[in-house]
């Protein structure tokens, strides 16, 4: 099979199977569960506000008419909420095959999570670290449990400053923000596939971004007035979201990925096309930032494995 072309129609029947995805109502996290829902796979809209996710969820019933589709509460910027959902998932769920840690903001002004986390690196990176810990036995149940972070271009502005994670000095950048929190998605990713090598695990820790794809991820970007014209010239230069899913689509079900793989567009500058490997930057790959990040990331969470 050509790398260049991947699309929905390779994707495999994934009857049985049982998928999270986090941010799922809108954009790339939207289109990712209705394809997922239209491989037969049971598919867990994670949402943190139940008034979006049921209405996704009517779409996604209208577009998928047998989809076994169902919304649960996931706010990814409270320690709490993360906990109440695994607790609800696994009250009624043996073994989770596939995790999309897709949910994410953008560029916010700043602000912390109900932790004390700053925003970006606490919804984007931490909310997902504690939920992949705490479903990580769910995850083993399966023969070929898999975990998707959904990074971005972006993580090639972000730093991993350790003495100054969260922005305490007061130097907040809201793109060097997000840019941090996309590299420790990348790092993340990376580490947790050699911690599951050292383990003997056959689960697979994957990554891949979106190139640059219409959703609502910058629509705050575009409140200000001298702002608003700009809008339809920009969204002119996006792909569409069913597009922008691919990457995440295939990092999650093709039976080819390896695992600490990195999947994105293949068109001109990763901005747009069909899923392939790509290669993240040399910052992403710094194993010794990696595994800081995991031991931080253990302690600010109080969510440990693989270790
Ligand atoms: N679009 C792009 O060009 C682009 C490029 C690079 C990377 N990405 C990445 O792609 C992912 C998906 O973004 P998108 O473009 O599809 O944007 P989007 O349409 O804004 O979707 C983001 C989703 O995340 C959810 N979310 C935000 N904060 C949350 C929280 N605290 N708890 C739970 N869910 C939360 C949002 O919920 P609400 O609807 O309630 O806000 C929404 O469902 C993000 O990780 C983003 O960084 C996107």
């Amino acid at each position: 099979m050509s790398d260049q072309k991947w699309t929905l129609s390779n994707m495999p029947d994934m009857s049985g199977m049982t998928t999270i995805v986090t941010g799922a109502n809108s954009g790339i996290g939207y289109d990712t569960a209705k394809a997922f829902a239209q491989k037969g796979a049971k598919t867990i809209l994670a949402c943190r506000s139940m008034d979006k996710a049921n209405a996704a969820l009517s779409d996604l019933k209208r577009e998928v008419p047998n989809a076994q589709a169902e919304v649960m509460q996931l706010d990814l910027s409270s320690l709490t909420s993360v906990r109440q959902f695994v607790d609800s998932f696994k009250a009624s769920n043996d073994k989770l095959d596939i995790l999309v840690n897709n949910a994410g903001i953008m560029m916010v002004p700043f602000g912390k999570t109900e932790d004390g986390f700053e925003r970006q690196l606490g919804t984007n990176h931490l909310g997902h670290f504690a939920l992949t810990g705490l479903l990580f036995d769910a995850l083993q149940k399966s023969e070929h449990g898999r975990v998707v972070n959904v990074s971005s271009l972006a993580h090639g502005n972000g730093e991993m400053d350790f003495s100054n994670l969260m922005y305490e000095s007061g130097d907040y950048n809201p793109s060097k923000a997000y840019g941090r929190s996309k590299l420790a998605n990348l790092l993340f990713t990376y580490e947790m596939q050699r911690k599951l090598e050292a383990s003997g695990s056959n689960m697979l820790s994957v990554a891949c971004h979106p190139g640059i794809t219409q959703s609502n991820l910058a629509n705050h970007l575009f409140d200000p007035w001298y702002m608003k014209p700009i809008k339809p010239i920009f969204n002119m230069l996006l792909q569409s979201s069913d597009m922008g899913a691919l990457p995440t689509i295939r990092a999650a079900v093709d039976p080819n990925v390896k695992g600490g793989t990195y999947y994105g567009p293949d068109g001109r500058g990763q901005r747009s096309g069909y899923p392939v490997v790509l290669k993240s930057n040399r910052a992403s790959r710094d194993e010794a930032d990696a595994q800081k990040l995991w031991e931080v990331s253990e302690e600010l969470t109080g969510v440990s494995f693989l270790s």
